[in-house]
């Protein structure tokens, strides 16, 4: 991946190893060591970022990478609409896995219920930045005790192996071409729902100050995850983390 180039970008910065791409995109921007729009790449990265206090495991021949986004305004949430685009060029590239790949809100996408992309955003907003850190687990053989039974990659579960170059291209091209209608128009709530991992199942959500369980009734238009809590009473969540999900 070192000499990849996209016109999304004014640069891309590639790292063979790196501790995060999210932290070096963070850090190069705090130093005043890039500008505009940017990329950050890694072959491996040794400590990979997920939400919360969570670590990402990334070896080797996965897809590690941070968009910066310079100057944007978003009506709604960038993280969802990373994943919508993310889970359409999957089903584009990968056909044979449409049927059992959903979209865990607010920033997962799994293939057979084990999560194969993490998504991680952050606003910089006194340097007008948005930071997109994206994790896919492509080119993975295969995960620790610890980690094999929530997680999978595309190789696993396509037994062959994935073209990075080809996924990222086609990702960004379409990012890049959705990204003018995100900024006017907000989200794509109709295919998410569509492709939505909990839409319908009994939930548990973690705020970090409660635990909130009901049925899963997809998203609003801001991308909240809408909650029954009660019969008839609904409830919109913009923050937090679903900790378990049943029938
Ligand atoms: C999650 O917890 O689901 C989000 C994981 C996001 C991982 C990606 S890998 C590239 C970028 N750099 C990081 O350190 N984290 C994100």
């Amino acid at each position: 991946m070192k000499d990849f180039q996209h016109p999304l970008f004014d640069e891309v910065i590639y790292f063979k190893k790196v501790g995060s791409t999210s932290s070096k995109a963070e850090s190069l921007i705090k130093s005043n060591s890039a500008q505009g729009n940017f990329l950050c790449l890694a072959d491996e990265q040794t400590s990979g970022r997920g939400r919360g206090k969570n670590s990402w495991i990334s070896p080797k021949g996965g897809l590690w990478l941070t968009q910066a986004l310079y100057g944007f305004s978003f009506k709604s949430n960038i993280t969802i609409f990373t994943g919508i685009c993310l889970h359409k060029i999957f089903v584009e590239l990968f056909p044979s896995i449409s049927q059992n790949l959903k979209i865990k809100w607010p920033n997962d996408i799994y293939l057979n219920d084990k999560k194969i992309c993490g998504i991680l955003s952050s606003h910089l907003s006194n340097r007008k930045y948005h930071l997109i850190g994206i994790g896919i687990n492509t080119n993975i053989e295969q995960f620790d005790d610890e980690l094999k039974t929530s997680a999978t990659s595309l190789q696993i579960e396509l037994k062959k192996p994935i073209d990075n170059n080809k996924l990222l291209l086609s990702f960004l091209d379409n990012f890049a071409s959705e990204l003018p209608g995100f900024v006017e128009e907000e989200l794509d709530i109709k295919y998410f729902n569509k492709h939505s991992l909990l839409k319908g199942l009994q939930i548990e959500l973690d705020t970090d100050y409660k635990i909130f369980k009901g049925k899963a009734k997809g998203l609003d238009k801001n991308g909240a995850l809408l909650i029954e809590l009660k019969p008839g009473m609904i409830q919109p969540f913009y923050a937090g983390s679903v900790i378990s999900w049943t029938e």
